[in-house]
Parts: structure tokens; sequence; C-alpha cells
């Protein structure tokens, strides 16, 4: 074993999938790219999701309580970074990146119906926003593209590399002690 930074665990753990938060600020719709999310609570569905004062979304997110994690897959990674290195206060993202917004059912803000998942959140809890900007979301409705044919999603390595999903292995049947999660 050789030594890393420890300043670099991110880069160990931060390949969930990576997503478009979007948002809704002065009633226009925005979108951001987002690595640093991890779930919390099967019930209620809690989300922790980190997103800096420095992005124009962190002011709508606080304000308007509400947000959609959108899933993107390999298709799109072009726009996922592009999305990622622009702001919403200069940038209309919606129309400068062709994305597809439709309305959502429980929030205000809009799906992006280009990716395969749409999770409509709702701000939890805020203690931790000032101290480690983690927004508590709770999941309050999902969208899935069942007949979407692509997709694999890009999981950020931390570096601006991505890994594409692969390959599924079915461990159902050990799974002895959590079968409840197999509904
Ligand atoms: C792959 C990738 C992952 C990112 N992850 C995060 C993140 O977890 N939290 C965050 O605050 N910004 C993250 N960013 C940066 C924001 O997406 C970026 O600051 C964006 O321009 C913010 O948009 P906004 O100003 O319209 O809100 C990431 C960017 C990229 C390309």
């Amino acid at each position: 074993m050789q030594e890393m930074p420890a300043s670099r665990a991110y880069r160990l753990l931060e390949a969930g999938p990576v997503v478009l938060v979007a948002t809704v600020r002065d009633g226009k719709p925005n979108v951001m790219t987002v690595g640093f999310h991890m779930v919390m609570q099967h019930t209620p569905p809690l989300i922790g999701c980190i997103i800096g004062p420095w992005d124009y979304s962190f002011g709508a997110l606080r304000d308007s309580g509400e947000c959609v994690i959108a899933i993107p897959t390999v298709d799109l990674a072009a726009k996922v970074v592009a999305i990622g290195n622009c702001s919403g206060e200069t940038t209309d993202k919606f129309e400068t990146f062709g994305l597809t917004s439709v309305p959502a059912r429980d929030v205000v803000v809009p799906l992006v119906a280009d990716c395969l998942a749409n999770i409509e959140c709702r701000v939890a809890d805020t203690s931790l926003v000032d101290r480690y900007n983690l927004f508590i979301l709770e999941a309050v409705r999902i969208w899935i593209d069942a007949d979407r044919r692509e997709k694999r999603t890009l999981h950020h390595r931390g570096d601006g590399t991505f890994t594409v999903d692969g390959r599924v292995i079915d461990l159902r049947e050990r799974m002895v002690k959590w079968k409840y999660l197999q509904d």
C-alpha cells in the first residue's frame, strides 16, 4: 500500500453518480453539476448535498427550499461538465445546453427531461449549511424514463475523470439480513 494525501479522500468516495441540481431563482430555472452528495436515510428519504455559497444555485435553494436532482447519463457527459463551468447568474443554462424542462408535480422547479431520472426535493434541514454547505433534502417524488436506451450513469473520480457504469452483479440471494430492500 502506498500513502496518498488525506485531503484526497474525496477521490475515492465521490464516485456516486454525478447529478444535475435544478433550482428556480427570480422565476428562472437554473441547473448546476454536483458530485458531493450522499443518501442519508431510507424513511423519510433524505439526501445530503453540498452546494457552495459561490454557486448561484445556493441562494435559490436556500430561499426557495426546493430543488430537483436530475441523473444524467454518459451521452450527456460533455454538457454535465460545461454546466459545472458556468453560472446561472450570467447564463441561461437550459437554453445554452438545449435542456428540456417539464413541470414537476410537487415543486416549482422543473424536471430535466433529458435525464434518466429526476428526484423532486424539499430542503428538510439547513442546520449544517453554514458550517459545511450541506443541505439535507427530502425526496418527495421520483420520475424515471424507463424507455431511455442509454442508462449508464457517470461517476466523477474527483479530478475531471469519470467512470461510466458497467456490469451489474446480482448478489440479492446473499443479502439475507436485508431482504426488505429488494421489493
Ligand atoms: C464534475 C463536477 C462536480 C461538481 N460538484 C460540485 C459539488 O458537489 N458542489 C458544488 O457546490 N459545486 C460543484 N461543482 C461546481 C458547480 O457545478 C459550479 O460551481 C457551477 O458553475 C455552479 O452553477 P451555478 O452558479 O449556476 O449555481 C461541480 C462541477 C463539476 C464539473
